[in-house]
Parts: structure tokens; sequence; C-alpha cells
């Protein structure tokens, strides 16, 4: 993937929509040294995310947008490029955004998926597998292209579906593993 690098560390922006975890741990990430991205700033499409406590606490600027109009994606991408951001991230970021968005920023935007993609894209991926008695589901970082969950797959980590999983005993043991595969995504895609 090509990338303008600007300063060494690549500028990053994430965008979430609810709790935030996988941002907490990509924030905790780039501040290793060997982490190639500086995270720049905070995008939500939700005023309540409680998420963006985390631009406070570690002082990254955050924005909030609708994102319901054309308009308002033309506003983000003149944030976004303003402050030179070269990778967005997408972490529990519910809305999808419209190939415009995408083409302007093609081959940078990476998202996480708690499922074993190509199964179960979309919503409750953790209700879909347990029901279909599936041995293992797990988490996905891939590409984002213009159609939903479907980019190229960077990395996967399939993790156990016991008997008396619930949807939400799953998730969690699946978030768990969420916050090491983004970094190593974001490892493995920089060493290339
Ligand atoms: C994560 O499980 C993420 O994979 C999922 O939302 C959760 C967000 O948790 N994303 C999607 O379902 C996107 N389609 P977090 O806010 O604690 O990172």
């Amino acid at each position: 993937m090509v990338l303008s690098t600007g300063s060494n560390k690549i500028k990053t922006a994430v965008f979430i929509s609810g709790a935030g975890s996988n941002l907490k741990s990509l924030i905790k990430f780039s501040k290793l040294k060997k982490s190639p991205i500086i995270i720049k700033m905070i995008i939500s499409n939700n005023f309540k995310a409680k998420g963006l406590q985390y631009a406070k606490i570690y002082k990254i600027k955050k924005k909030v947008f609708d994102f319901k109009n054309a308009l308002s994606e033309k506003k983000i991408i003149h944030e976004l490029k303003k402050d030179n951001i070269d990778l967005i991230c997408l972490a529990g970021f519910m809305k999808i955004l419209s190939k415009s968005f995408i083409k302007n920023f093609k081959g940078k935007i990476l998202n996480i998926h708690p499922s074993l993609l190509p199964k179960y894209k979309g919503l409750n991926t953790h209700e879909k597998a347990i029901k279909n008695k599936d041995k293992y589901s797990g988490c996905t970082v891939h590409f984002v292209n213009s159609k939903l969950d479907s980019g190229k797959i960077i990395n996967q980590k399939k993790v156990k579906i016991n008997k008396l999983d619930t949807p939400k005993t799953l998730a969690k043991r699946i978030l768990i593993q969420e916050h090491k595969l983004y970094p190593s995504a974001i490892m493995k895609i920089f060493s290339l």
C-alpha cells in the first residue's frame, strides 16, 4: 500500500460509535516505539459514544459528525485532509461510509469485524455463529472497500465457541482478541 508518512509515523484517525475499547488498545499500541502509527484524531457519529472519553484522557482531537449526508462527509474529508490523515481505523464504527468517501482514502481504511469473514458480514455476528452451531468464531481485520465487510483480509483470530456461550460471553472473549489483532494487523501491513 502506498502511504505518505509526513513525519516518521503515519497520522491516523480512529472512527468509533460506542465503548471504544478497540480505540483504547490502538492508542496504547500507538505509544509503543515500534508502532508505525500516531493517532491524531478520534471521529464519531455519536455524541454519546463512551469511547470519546479517551480523547480527553489521551489529549487527542475529537470530532463528532452525524454522517447523514454528503455535506457532513465532505466536512469530515476536509478535516482529515487538513490534518494529513493517512490511515483510518474503523473501530466499532457502526455507519456505512459512502463510496465517494472510501474513494478519497482508497487503500487507507481498515476495519475490525467480530467474525471470521467472509462468514457473518453485518450485524449480530455472535448470535449467528452460535445459532449455526459453529465450533469457532473470531475476528478479522480487513481493508475497507465499497462492499460491506468485503475488503481484502489482513489477519484473523479464531476463538472457540463453548457449549454454554451466549452472544454476550462470546463477544467478550472475542473482544479480548480484537485488542491484540488490530495492532498486529497494522504491524503486518506496514512491515511489508
Ligand atoms: C467490536 O466487537 C467490533 O469488532 C465491532 O463492534 C465492537 C466495538 O467495541 N464492530 C462491528 O460490529 C462493526 N461492524 P469497542 O467499541 O469496545 O471497540
